[in-house]
């Protein structure tokens, strides 16, 4: 049998909690945790061993493109008999065995909070067994897998709490990941310690309720309960760690104290992504968001009473069951007194078994008229957002070389991808950027020098 190790091929969709999955899974199958039966990464399915798909369930297009995706792998499999194929996430979560009987080629099917079963799973398949995994376990999956090893990049995404208990009428997430867990703190700030011995400049937490979190405080620290603010200033205080992200919130979770840290943590970043999903009261209660649009409007006062320059981000949904052009005239309008810097539009999506599934739908002509206009009005608030940084110094951390020699790219406090060049610039690099130029998907700068 030849020594050389397996391959890895690992399609990561939906959100940055899976994006922080797949590496989670990827350690776990890596030889470092399995020894020589264990895999490294491949970009390219046709030379993988093994290909797992880390699944999204959130709309019906990202759960179909996992099953036309598999169909695409059909000749790999035919070509290597060997092949193995995972679906791992949220569409497994929510479909487990149904997927095995639509797509008979795939080997195995874990759910999002079984990752640490894995290397396991992926033994049997080898013995020709086809394991299925979507029983919330009572173990956290965070302490089984094993530690995360240098990536090499900056920054890195530390997810802090998985779940979410508000079950919004049109949402899968309460069901496919199920209900609402924070991890203790201590556990959080150990392996931020070690992301940043590692060279992370930048850590986003996440969580689908992120600013919902309430972990269990460190002992060392007089125990309790901690919210998103005390956990944040915790993490304020590590040598090295420069920049502190969060993602995503939920109006009804953003507390005094949370705001307060953004008057005051300077390395809290001036970036919030605060998803409204609708401008209109009428439509927010059929949602069960529990807020209004004057609720939310007012909560954007006071977080720019504490942070002025903070460049806000939402999601929309255009076309909820029951939505009138009143209610989708009152998002316009939302959008227009808000002015985010970047936002996400979404046409709805019926759910299987989410509430919101069995009422009468939107006009599927009249709902794709809503989205272009709420994409053209964001689309224009984007533009301007980005136009608004000319002239003006941001702080930039580098991630990469940029196309021209001497060039390197970065993202912006505000997380514009910025292009820059001047002295001493690298990866890891966080300098002061003056913006000269912007293009549609970025901005242009030169490094202020020191
Ligand atoms: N936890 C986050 C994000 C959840 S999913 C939050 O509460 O905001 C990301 C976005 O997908 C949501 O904000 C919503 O705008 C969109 N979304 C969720 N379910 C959807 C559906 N059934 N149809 C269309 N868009 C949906
Ligand atoms: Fe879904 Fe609502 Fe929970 Fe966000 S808050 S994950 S939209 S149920
Ligand atoms: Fe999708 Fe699951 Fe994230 S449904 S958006 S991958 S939590």
């Amino acid at each position: 049998m030849s020594d050389a190790p397996k391959k890895l091929h690992i399609k990561t969709y939906g959100c940055q909690m899976n994006v922080y999955d797949s590496e989670r899974m990827a350690e776990a199958l890596s030889r470092a945790n399995m020894g020589t039966g264990g895999y490294e990464l491949t970009d390219d399915p046709a030379q993988a061993d093994m290909v797992l798909l880390n699944t999204c369930h959130i709309r019906e297009k990202a759960a179909e493109k996992v099953y036309s995706d598999l169909g695409r792998l059909r000749p790999f499999k035919e070509a290597n008999p060997d092949l193995k194929i995972g679906v791992a996430g949220c569409v497994a979560q929510a479909e487990g065995e149904e997927i095995m009987r639509r797509m008979p080629l795939v080997d195995l099917v874990v759910g999002s909070q079984n990752y640490h079963r894995l290397p396991d799973m992926v033994r049997a398949t080898a013995s020709g067994a086809h394991p299925v995994d979507t029983e919330f376990p009572v173990e956290d999956k965070f302490e089984h897998l094993p530690e995360r090893p240098a990536s090499g990049r900056p920054t890195a995404f530390l997810t802090v709490q998985e779940g979410c208990d508000k079950f919004c009428a049109f949402c899968v997430v309460p069901y496919t990941r199920g209900a609402e867990v924070s991890r203790p703190a201590a556990r959080i700030l150990t392996e931020a310690r070690k992301l940043v011995e590692k060279g992370v400049r930048e850590i986003t937490l996440l969580g689908q309720n992120v600013n919902g979190y309430h972990g269990q405080g460190p002992d060392a620290l007089g125990g309790g309960d901690w919210g998103l603010a005390q956990l944040v200033r915790a993490l304020a205080r590590i040598d090295g760690l420069e920049r502190i992200r969060y993602t995503t919130s939920h109006p009804n979770d953003m507390d005094d104290k949370l705001i307060a840290a953004h008057g005051e943590e300077a390395k809290l970043m001036p970036y919030l992504h605060l998803p409204v999903q609708s401008g209109s009261d009428r439509i927010l209660k059929a949602m069960n968001r529990k807020h209004t649009a004057e609720d939310y409007l007012r909560l954007i006062e006071r977080i720019r009473a504490a942070r002025p320059d903070m460049m806000l981000s939402g999601d929309f949904i255009a076309g909820f069951p029951g939505e009138t052009d009143a209610d989708h005239q009152a998002t316009l309008d939302l959008i227009a007194a808000v002015g985010y810097g970047m936002a996400y539009s979404f046409k709805y999506s019926p759910r299987p078994g989410t509430p919101a599934a069995d009422r009468a739908p939107v006009d599927a002509a009249v709902a794709d008229a809503r989205l272009q206009e709420l994409q053209a009005l964001i689309t224009r608030q984007q533009r301007a957002a980005q136009e608004g940084m000319v002239g003006r110094e941001v702080g930039v951390l580098f991630e990469k070389p940029g196309r021209l020699p001497g060039q390197w790219v970065g993202k912006s406090d505000y997380l514009h991808a910025v292009h820059a060049t001047g002295e001493g610039l690298g990866q890891g690099v966080l300098a002061r950027v003056r913006i000269t130029a912007s293009a549609p998907n970025s901005l242009a700068g030169e490094r202020i020098s020191a």
